[in-house]
């Protein structure tokens, strides 16, 4: 294992935490790239708000995967940060790449946002019980901000209820 910079926690602590954030980092990608699909094909009466929303929300995304991707490192990981890797351990369903009305990609979004910040959510509770509290804050920050920008984008929805 590469040299890490985190001298407080077990090999065993630093292994765990390291595999719950690569499978956060290929699923992070994932999501990035369903994100970036949507805000170029969506079409629909709300358009240019969902589209400039898209933009914020993949910033944001790439500020999450960052930290993941580095924290890896930090604990004495590699960052398994390609494509190949984003295909082969992310969890999240193949995005329609024929998707077009905004409440189809506002639906595909939502659902793989809510996956993604629940995946986080319970890697954070595993990592914290073997003892990276640091992991956790990181992973509950992303929980966190992910569950908001999955409301962001699901109350365009058209049929979203009074
Ligand atoms: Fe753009």
């Amino acid at each position: 294992m590469p040299e890490a910079f985190a001298d407080y926690l077990s090999d065993n602590a630093r292994e765990a935490s390291i595999n719950h954030l690569n499978v956060a980092l290929a699923t992070g990608i994932q999501l990035q790239l369903a994100i970036k699909q949507a805000h170029w094909n969506i079409k629909g009466p709300s358009f240019i708000g969902i589209h400039e929303l898209l933009d914020d929300v993949y910033d944001r995304m790439g500020e999450h995967i960052d930290t993941i991707a580095e924290r890896c490192v930090i604990l004495g990981g590699t960052a398994d940060g390609t494509v190949e890797a984003a295909q082969k351990d992310g969890k999240l369903a193949p995005y329609p790449a024929d998707a077009v009305h905004q409440d189809t990609h506002i639906e595909e979004l939502k659902k793989r946002m809510v996956q993604f910040a629940a995946l986080v959510h319970d890697s954070l509770k595993e990592v914290g019980e073997s003892g990276d509290e640091e992991t956790a804050d990181l992973f509950t920050g992303v929980s966190r901000d992910v569950s908001k920008d999955a409301w962001f984008i699901g109350a365009h929805h058209t049929s979203a209820k009074s």
